[in-house]
């Protein structure tokens, strides 16, 4: 279906849950209220309403969450998904910690491919953002599904270590700090884009949103990276092929197997080819991340009918208005327009 500035909306992305098993500092570093669980739509109802979005033109659903694995039986949702007539692709973004003991029934299934989240290589770093050991268990499930031959990307927030890790120690000592990045030898995203050289995986650098507790980051700018990683990588190249259904600039380096790509909804704003809509958890539909409006789809999924066909009906208007009210384009650039104050989790990142 196309919205009201002619975009194709034809891509879903559905939150299963607003748990985590991790703490990232821009995203739920105190982690989440606990929702009571017949506030988060069913897999019936997901499915329901997926069904109804296929019939007005989603072909693509990225199943998320919070950490859309720590819902149990993660994978018959993916299944349910991957039946529906129309929807051609399912795929799932994790931060991988349990990634290796999910990967074989995701894989039956029938996941098309899996975005896995990791901001950084360097066991420090991770902890420092993520609260967690896991980052063995990411690369090992990262191991597998490539074995497996699923299609991977990663995607990794920019973050500017050397502002954040002396915002910290300013904190928490009340004068500028030195953490372990000035004794490294190679910049922190260089590790993380080599895994582009090691594997046949695309990397994806994402700006930073003013989201959460992601507003009170220093954004790391994309076009400096870039310009660091010409600078590493002589003869990298804009790869005008497309890895995918969204909105990153790739670009191949000499050597490397797979892309690197750029994800910079800020500097790179993309809202004139956006073709997305958002299903939270607890069944609102979003159409911009920026702003609070939504349909409450869980409402309509939820109340008594007395005709058949009454509620696929309800879900379709809904979801035809929320496509048909679609934002020309987000207020990052001017945070103080912003009306959505919610975490990215309980957005559906
Ligand atoms: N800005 C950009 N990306 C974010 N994510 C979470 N919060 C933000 C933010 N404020 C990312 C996660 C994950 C994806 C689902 O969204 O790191 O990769
Ligand atoms: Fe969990 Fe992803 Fe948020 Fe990190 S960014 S806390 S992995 S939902």
């Amino acid at each position: 279906m196309k919205d009201s500035f002619e975009r194709t909306i034809d891509y879903m992305r559905v939150s299963i849950t607003d748990r985590c098993n991790l703490r990232c500092k821009y995203c739920m570093p105190y982690g989440v209220e606990p929702v009571k669980h017949e506030e988060i739509l069913t897999f019936e109802e997901i499915h329901e309403a997926v069904a109804v979005a296929a019939e007005l033109g989603i072909r693509h659903i990225k199943v998320t969450g919070g950490e859309p694995l720590t819902r149990l039986g993660s994978w018959k949702l993916v299944k349910m998904l991957k039946s529906i007539p129309g929807i051609e692709t399912v795929t799932i973004t994790t931060n991988g910690v349990l990634l290796e003991p999910y990967l074989d029934r995701l894989l039956e299934a029938g996941i098309d491919g899996i975005n896995i989240s990791l901001d950084t290589l360097d066991e420090e770093h991770y902890r420092e953002l993520t609260g967690s050991d896991g980052l063995p268990q990411v690369l090992m499930g990262l191991e597998s599904a490539l074995e497996k031959k699923i299609p991977v990307k990663i995607n990794a927030v920019s973050i500017d270590w050397e502002s954040m890790q002396k915002q910290d120690k300013e904190d928490q000592s009340g004068g500028a700090g030195q953490g372990p990045i000035y004794h490294q030898e190679a910049p922190w995203w260089v590790p993380v884009a080599e895994l582009a050289k090691t594997y046949p995986v695309h990397v994806r650098f994402i700006e930073m949103m003013p989201i959460g507790y992601g507003r009170w980051f220093q954004p790391l700018s994309q076009q400096v990276l870039l310009a660091r990683m010409e600078e590493r990588y002589p003869g990298i190249q804009r790869d005008l092929a497309r890895h995918g259904f969204g909105p990153a600039v790739y670009y191949q380096a000499p050597g490397f197997q797979g892309s690197i790509g750029f994800i910079s909804a800020i500097h790179g704003k993309f809202c004139d080819s956006c073709n997305r809509i958002r299903l939270t958890a607890r069944g609102q539909l979003k159409s911009c991340l920026c702003f609070e409006d939504g349909a409450d789809l869980r409402g309509f999924l939820r109340a008594e009918y007395t005709k058949p066909g009454e509620r696929q009906a309800q879900v379709r208007a809904a979801l035809k208005e929320a496509i048909r009210l679609k934002p020309a384009a987000h207020c990052f650039e001017q945070p103080e327009q912003m009306t959505e104050f919610r975490n990215m989790i309980d957005i559906g990142g």
